[in-house]
């Protein structure tokens, strides 16, 4: 990409060279046991990754107040290489995004430093059973207690559980309350009354946990409590998914672009018919529309991040057209390839099967596909007050008739 400054490529050299050198050859056994890859999580630190979307004062290596373009470049790497290890890293970014957008500077300077250096591994308890798309209908209560505050209840799906130490949770404090009804608290592994529930047995992104998390009766004092006033839980939540989204986009992103190498590779190597299946245009058109729309993909995500890193208004449409093209586009470029591959792409001895498992969660988590339609519509109807200058243009309520 000619235009990623001299920082952008660091990161992303960095990145591809532990994807290529640790994670590659480890991906596939990691999927099968379903177990956290501790090797893995230790070359990322090693090589300094965690850094990326931290600023400099806490840490991290970040110039502004977040780098989502270096975070969305690292993701990408890795997740050329297996999508589970792509998210096992960028959801230390979703959990530690409400400490950026909403922490008090005392929780910034506590936690941040040791998240950058890959001490403490970060988790973002939103989603419960009853409440998935519907953010706002969390049953799970932060109560207050003297001068702290006690959780009570699950919540569920929460990625990195297990093997995080640090979990940013959301909880209603003010039932009757009509807007500023959800807090976020910061749970610590260790807390009294804090445990880890079901562990989900997935589809894909296998080598990280999806789990359960039980709060009963975690008792927490007023510094654990995000940015120290309670209220703002929902609207922390929704910024940080507007920083965040652009990651999962990310990851879909690398596995549709690992996808596309593996199959372009392989098409070469098969004969059919006496010639490379590549020779044949029916393929070739398969291979050139997964590199059109992995390429459009990677561009609307770069979008996004320069939106967010430069303080764009319209962050919330971009952060969300990227997630849902990126990983549509994810999709339908891995099953491409599974196609291509034939029967070989179906069986689990070779990697590509793999790579259209690992893509499905991503339109899925961090909101639906749908919800993010949802977003951009809104969004859109918003803007569309700027156009009024238009409306001469249209038909108004007493015009319905033809008068041609
Ligand atoms: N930034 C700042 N504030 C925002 C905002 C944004 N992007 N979006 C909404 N808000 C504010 C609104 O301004 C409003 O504030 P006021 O009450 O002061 O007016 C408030 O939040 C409520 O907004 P809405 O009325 O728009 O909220 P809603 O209930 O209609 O929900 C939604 C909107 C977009 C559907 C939202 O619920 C949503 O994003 N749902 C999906 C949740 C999601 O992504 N979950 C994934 C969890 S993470 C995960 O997947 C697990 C993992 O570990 C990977």
């Amino acid at each position: 990409m000619p235009w990623l400054t001299d920082e952008n490529r660091h990161w992303q050299e960095k990145a591809r060279t532990v994807a290529e050198k640790v994670i590659r050859p480890l991906a596939a056994d990691y999927d099968r046991k379903q177990e956290y890859p501790w090797k893995i999580r230790d070359a990322i630190a090693e090589a300094g990754l965690f850094k990326v979307w931290i600023p400099k004062t806490y840490g991290g290596a970040g110039e502004g107040p977040q780098s989502v373009m270096n975070l969305c470049l690292v993701v990408e790497q890795l997740s050329r290489a297996c999508g589970g290890v792509g998210v096992l890293f960028a959801v230390n970014a979703l959990g530690s995004f409400p400490l950026l957008v909403g922490g008090t500077e005392e929780q910034k300077q506590k936690y941040l430093p040791k998240i950058a250096s890959g001490e403490k591994l970060c988790a973002f308890c939103l989603s419960e059973k009853t409440a998935g798309s519907d953010a706002q209908a969390l049953k799970v209560r932060g109560v207050q207690d003297g001068d702290g505050w006690r959780i009570h209840g699950e919540k569920k799906w929460t990625t990195n559980g297990g093997a995080a130490n640090l979990y940013t949770v959301f909880a209603v404090t003010d039932p009757t309350a009509k807007g500023k009804r959800i807090s976020a608290f910061l749970v610590e592994t260790g807390d009294e009354g804090f445990s880890i529930g079901k562990v989900e047995d997935k589809m894909g992104i296998r080598c990280v946990p999806v789990v359960e998390t039980r709060f009963e009766g975690v008792l927490l004092g007023t510094d654990r409590l995000l940015g120290g006033r309670p209220g703002y839980g929902f609207k922390h939540a929704m910024e940080t998914l507007d920083l965040a989204r652009p990651g999962v986009a990310s990851q879909a992103m690398g596995l549709a672009q690992g996808a596309l190498e593996l199959a372009t590779i392989y098409t070469s190597k098969r004969s059919q018919f006496g010639a490379p299946v590549n020779s044949f245009q029916m393929v070739q058109q398969i291979l050139a529309d997964m590199a059109m729309r992995t390429e459009a993909a990677r561009q609307l995500i770069y979008a996004a991040a320069h939106a967010i890193d430069t303080g764009s208004p319209l962050v919330t449409k971009f952060s969300a057209m990227s997630k849902c093209f990126a990983t549509d586009t994810a999709m339908q470029v891995t099953t491409d390839a599974v196609q291509l591959f034939g029967g070989y792409g179906y069986m689990k001895d070779y990697p590509i099967e793999k790579y259209m498992r690992d893509a499905k969660i991503t339109q899925i988590y961090e909101g639906t596909n749908q919800v993010q339609r949802l977003v951009i519509a809104r969004n859109l109807i918003r803007e569309s007050a700027n156009f009024s200058f238009l409306s001469e243009f249209i038909p108004t309520e007493n015009q319905h008739v033809y008068e041609g």
